[in-house]
């Protein structure tokens, strides 16, 4: 077993790795940080657990760390979900003392050495953690994108061989995605409200990163466009977004590259059966039915037309983030790197 932590562990990504990691096949979870507000007490009496999952009783009893290297002498592998602010420079320091760290925050991402990866799309970028290894350091640093890009980079992933140059798409995004404290709900219900910070331009450059190609030590930049319009809905968990895409080829190829797509990686614990669902059906995916498919890992895709327009749909929490992560973990401990 590899004995791991989870940094920012009350907020709503860190309670998604707790529940990912309390039961984990090959992760051992021994240390949860979060804010000196929160240091000191015991996870139960200190998170105010909002999952629809029961909250893991084996967790309860851990002692609360502040977020600093002194408190991780314990663990191999760090699973970061603090705000981005304050992530660089934490995860930083984790990986100059000899430990992984696979974050899911924004500080990192775009860093040349830095893989940026999700892990059925582009799994060979790991291949920089060799780089950061060569300027002598012993820990890594490895990034999962924002959580709209992930779902847009896998509905992707089966259409790469089209050879598409424009993308435009529109997001339904989750309110869970800015956090428990993030929207009030005097805001968001009965509303759309189409601003979400810094989301267009994450999604207009990590897919780019992501769909690269991996090129002596570096990544180049894949060789398409993308234009997104971002929106928060009043939905609790799950992104859905419209895409359209420059294909050319008949929709009845689309629609078999989506039904046959089988990903590069199999046999890691929090791989889903399917890492694409395929709709026929005319008013399907939707968030509320469609959100927890593959335990939440899996990306639903459906109403494909002439055009190419398509919609794709995952949960932003698992999926997005904490899930992505995990699997990166698993992937990377196949790999020799801890
Ligand atoms: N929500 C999503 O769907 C999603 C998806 C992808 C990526 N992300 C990224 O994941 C990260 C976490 O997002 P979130 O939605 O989980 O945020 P959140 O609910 O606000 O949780 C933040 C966590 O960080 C801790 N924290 C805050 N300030 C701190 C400090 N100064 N020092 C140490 N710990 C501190 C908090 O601890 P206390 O409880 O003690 O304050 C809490 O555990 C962000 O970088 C976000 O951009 C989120």
């Amino acid at each position: 077993m590899i004995n791991v932590g989870v940094l920012g562990a009350t907020g709503a990504v860190g309670q998604r790795f707790v529940q990912l990691l309390a039961e984990h096949p090959w992760f051992n979870l021994t240390t949860l940080t979060a804010s000196e507000r929160s240091a000191g007490k015991l996870y139960r009496d200190v998170v105010k657990w909002r999952l629809d999952v029961p909250f893991p009783e084996q967790v309860g009893d851990i002692r609360v760390s502040p977020t600093d290297i002194s408190s991780l002498k314990e663990v191999d592998l760090v699973f970061s979900a603090l705000p981005a602010d304050i992530a660089g420079s934490i995860e930083t320091g984790c990986a100059q003392a000899g430990i992984g760290v696979c974050s899911n925050a924004g500080s990192h991402r775009m860093d040349p050495d830095v893989p940026l990866v999700v892990t059925e799309v582009n799994p060979d970028h790991l291949g920089l953690i060799d780089i950061q290894r060569d300027r002598g350091q012993d820990g890594f640093i490895v990034t999962n994108p924002n959580c709209s890009t992930i779902v847009m980079a896998l509905a992707l992933a089966p259409l790469r061989h089209f050879g598409f140059s424009d993308i435009r798409v529109a997001t339904m995004q989750a309110v869970s995605g800015a956090g428990f404290e993030g929207v009030p709900a005097m805001g968001i219900f009965d509303n759309v409200i189409p601003y979400i910070g810094q989301e267009e331009q994450k999604m207009e450059t990590e897919i780019l990163k992501i769909m690269g190609t991996l090129d002596g030590g570096m990544v180049r930049p894949a060789p398409f466009k993308v234009s997104a319009s971002c929106h928060r809905v009043p939905v609790l968990d799950g992104h859905t977004m419209a895409i359209w895409a420059d294909i050319m080829d008949p929709v009845e190829k689309v629609r078999e590259a989506f039904q046959n797509y089988a990903p590069p990686i199999t046999s890691l614990p929090t791989l889903p059966g399917k890492s694409i669902s395929f709709f026929s059906e005319p008013d399907r995916p939707q968030p509320r039915l469609d959100r927890m498919r593959g335990k939440g890992m899996t990306v639903s895709v459906g109403r494909v037309r002439e055009g190419i327009r398509f919609i794709a749909m995952g949960h932003n929490t698992i999926r997005g983030a904490a899930g992505a992560s995990v699997l990166n973990a698993e992937l990377i401990s196949t790999k020799n790197y801890l």
